[in-house]
């Protein structure tokens, strides 16, 4: 059976929660799903003063624990337009899986959280590709898979790199029903493709 894990980091619950669909989605397509976040990497009072409320309890990647598996979505929380530091921290310590080509040919996807619609949801992504390229890993993006990414009739925080949900300035906003159907879908296209990659 395919085996895919969904890493993300999440401060405020908009990724973590995201995630949920997106497992969803690549569990109908017949693959199993484990989530994982990443090791936080800022002071508990720091966190605090941020207003970030405690993780979840899902367990945190290790890259020992990425061979067990077929492909990865990534879930990111956005920062400046790029990936946050508690991610590129994750990604820099998996130089031993470069070294030994352990992730070369798996299959690698992204979703995304900003707080608003063209705060960099798109450059988010874009900015894990120079990781996937050098660890020879195969990017599998959206595209417009589902027609839902077309729509200009509400905001949401989809696009052809992959699925996503606009959080708000203040964090108030919650997944709308669109941003969660697309995560759906976008779990099982990447569950569809990871199958035939992993074959
Ligand atoms: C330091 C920092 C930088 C951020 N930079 C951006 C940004 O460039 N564009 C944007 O739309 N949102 C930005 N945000 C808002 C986050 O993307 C938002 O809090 C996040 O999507 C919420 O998801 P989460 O609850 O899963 O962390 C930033 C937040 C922080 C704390």
């Amino acid at each position: 059976m395919t085996k895919i894990a969904i890493i993300y980091y999440s401060m405020y619950g908009h990724v973590a929660g995201f995630a949920e669909s997106v497992k969803k989605g690549i569990e109908a397509s017949g693959a199993t799903c484990d989530i994982y976040q990443v090791a936080e990497t800022l002071p508990e009072e720091v966190l605090g003063k941020m207003g970030a409320p405690p993780k979840k309890d899902h367990p945190v990647m290790t890259p020992e624990k990425m061979s067990e598996y077929d492909g990865f979505m990534f879930g990111i929380s956005g920062r400046f337009g790029s990936v946050p530091a508690q991610m590129k921290a994750f990604m820099d310590s998996t130089g031993g899986l470069w070294q030994s080509g352990g992730l070369v040919g798996k299959a690698a996807g992204t979703f995304v959280s900003t707080g608003t619609q063209a705060g960099g949801q798109e450059n988010c992504q874009v900015s894990m590709i120079s990781f996937f390229a050098h660890q020879g890993m195969v990017f599998v993006p959206l595209g417009y898979v589902d027609p839902k990414v077309f729509t200009n009739d509400e905001a949401h925080g989809a696009s052809a790199y992959g699925s996503g949900t606009l959080a708000s300035s203040d964090g108030s906003r919650m997944p709308s029903e669109l941003e969660l159907a697309v995560g759906e879908t976008h779990g099982k296209h990447f569950g569809g493709i990871t199958a035939k990659l992993a074959a």
